[in-house]
């Protein structure tokens, strides 16, 4: 090859394969990520679903989830959870519509007395 292109493309090699490499590991990247198990981001003991994972992440931006999950409480003690976050821990406030949602998993998915199978080693 003798064209200017191939001329110029053998000029640019060197930057060229950086390049290649960098944009290979761009079109990698979001393979890897939906590869996550929900193991490895929630938890083993972090129930499944669309409310589950909202309230994880929502949860996570401070801490692991087990404190979470190693707790077992009624809606009402739930309920004093959420204010202690919001007032104490500067937890974003949530609509009213969302609080009771998240408050409701928090309640099925860790009701009291339920906290000592989940988490190994926590009581
Ligand atoms: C803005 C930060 C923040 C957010 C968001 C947050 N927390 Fe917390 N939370 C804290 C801090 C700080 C502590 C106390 C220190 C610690 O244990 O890490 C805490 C502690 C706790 C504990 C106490 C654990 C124990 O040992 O008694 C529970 C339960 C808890 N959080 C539940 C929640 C839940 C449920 C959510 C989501 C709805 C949430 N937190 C979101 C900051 C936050």
């Amino acid at each position: 090859m003798t064209t200017r292109a191939a001329k110029l493309l053998r000029r640019a090699g060197p930057a060229f394969a950086p390049a290649l490499a960098i944009a290979g590991l761009l079109l990698l990247a979001p393979l890897a990520a939906a590869e996550t198990t929900h193991e490895e981001e929630f938890g083993a003991y972090w129930p499944k679903g669309e409310t589950a994972e909202e309230v994880g992440y929502f949860c996570m931006a401070c801490h692991s989830l087990a404190i979470i999950a190693q707790q077992g409480l009624d809606r009402k003690r739930w309920d004093d959870v959420m204010q202690w976050m919001i007032e104490d821990h500067g937890m974003p406030e949530l609509d009213e519509e969302t609080y009771t949602r998240f408050l409701d998993f928090l309640t099925e998915s860790f009701p009291e007395g339920s906290h000592k199978e989940r988490v190994p080693g926590r009581s």
